[in-house]
């Protein structure tokens, strides 16, 4: 069985069952055709079945690498953008300790992030903290080619060749590059410098690849059990292989209902939650389901809040604003600590009446009341609701919405497995930069300015 649980109760005030369930043959229709590999961008279905068929011979040289980088680090560097870093950076802050400090405590390596902006203060300061610090660096880049991690890496590469040296063999010990099996300029770097490198699958587009190496390798460096994040996930695809029914499977029920309210007016779906550690789950639910379901003119806006921090920013808007918003509850029941309420006589802040309470009841009260105000307001509400965060239910969590965002993606008719938008900033930008090659674009932006 699976932990995760699924409810669309709060969504039926908006739509009808009848309304839902009238997907039920596309969606019959379209697992078929991810199991079988017929539907649109089907040379990008290897993430269905990664849980299942990654060999033993990869996790075990994932867990060696990241021995190695944990012995030689104290803060590990991971440099890539989009889908080469977000399911990384959302599963380790979901299982970090909040504060640097305590992660410290733990003995366990600092992750910092380089690759994903265009920072010059960024990159900086990255730089200041790694005068000071024993470091290594894992890129990623399944390109090869992305302008902003192959800038990053190319100041790091030169910041640490000067702090350990090139004679002594250990700048390549700090090193691990994760890239195509054979092209790009990448691979042809790591060739020729004798970085140990992994492997993108050709079959994995970036934001479906968190359970390649591209998310394993830095999670697993970060001290946390990718054996179990990997069984999490295995258990969500064996239950989901057994049935497309809507009324069974969380996937269909998650894809119908979301395509039913997209059908009814609402084009923003927020993804909600009550845990600060899951700030960068939302980052990657945003990307995964952005770039899969943004095109041809079409697809549900995927926003994002925390709370109850964004109550007092974005809850007005969420209940009084335009109409056209959902929300999706990623709802944790247990905490990981125990905090209660301490009883003070003077009562001055009249907190008493919740004085011995847990900490954790307090949130639940929170968003149980958002809910119902939100319902009222015009805003349906659904909730994909797990037992705790940890590596097997953050598995199950990750499979859940790659594969609603696949079956969700055709019911849409898009391919959800291409980025074809994403090269038009590219372009301009490399125009503007005078990139050899791109001397026809170049001067056709310069009128445009
Ligand atoms: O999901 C995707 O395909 C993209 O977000 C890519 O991951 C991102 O553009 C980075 O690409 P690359 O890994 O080739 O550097």
């Amino acid at each position: 069985m699976i932990q995760l649980k699924f409810s669309y109760k709060n969504a039926l005030n908006f739509v009808g069952k009848q309304d839902i369930f009238k997907y039920q043959e596309a969606i019959d229709s379209h697992f078929l055709a991810i199991r079988d590999r017929t539907g649109r961008g089907n040379d990008f279905l290897g993430w269905t079945d990664l849980p299942s068929t990654i060999d033993e011979t990869l996790i075990r040289k994932i867990e060696a690498a990241a021995t190695r980088f944990r012995e030689k680090s104290e803060v590990s560097v991971v440099v890539g953008i989009g889908g080469s870093y977000l399911g990384a950076r959302a599963v380790t802050e979901a299982l970090s300790p909040h504060f640097n400090l305590l992660k410290k405590k733990a003995g366990n390596p600092i992750l910092l992030f380089a690759g994903n902006n265009i920072s010059e203060d960024y990159l900086a300061e990255l730089l200041q903290v790694l005068d000071e610090k024993d470091y290594t660096i894992t890129v990623i880049s399944k390109s090869g080619t992305t302008t902003e991690p192959a800038l990053a890496f190319r100041l790091l590469r030169e910041h640490m060749e000067k702090k350990y040296g090139l004679a002594s063999g250990e700048t390549k010990e700090r090193i691990i590059v994760i890239t195509d099996k054979e092209k790009g300029a990448l691979k042809q770097l790591a060739d020729e410098e004798g970085y140990e490198t992994f492997v993108v699958p050709d079959d994995v587009g970036g934001r479906y690849s968190v359970l390649t190496p591209v998310g394993l390798l830095p999670i697993a460096i970060a001290g946390f059990d990718i054996r179990e994040l990997l069984k999490g996930a295995q258990n969500m695809a064996a239950f989901s292989a057994t049935s497309s029914k809507i009324d069974v499977n969380p996937v269909a029920t998650y894809a119908a209902v979301r395509n039913t309210l997209y059908a009814k007016g609402k084009t923003t779906e927020i993804m909600v939650n009550y845990e600060p550690r899951l700030f960068y789950f939302t980052e990657w639910w945003k990307q995964l389901y952005g770039e899969s379901e943004g095109k041809e003119n079409k697809g549900i806006f995927p926003a994002g809040v925390s709370n109850t921090t964004d109550l007092h920013s974005m809850g007005q808007y969420i209940q009084e604003g335009m109409r056209n918003l959902f929300e999706t509850v990623l709802s944790v029941e247990q905490s990981q600590h125990e905090l209660r309420i301490p009883d003070d006589e003077a009562n001055l802040d009249k907190l008493n009446y919740i004085a011995g309470k847990r900490i954790n009841e307090v949130n639940h009260m929170a968003e149980l009341g958002t809910t119902l105000a939100h319902v009222d307001g015009g805003v349906p509400n659904l909730k994909v609701n797990i037992p705790e965060i940890s590596e097997n239910t953050l598995g199950e969590v990750i499979y859940f919405y790659e594969m609603a965002c696949a079956v969700s993606g055709y019911l849409l008719g898009i391919n959800p497995f291409d980025q074809p938008g994403v090269e038009a900033y590219k372009r301009n930008m490399f125009a503007l930069l005078g990139k050899p090659g791109f001397e026809k674009e170049t001067e056709a932006i310069r009128e445009k300015l």
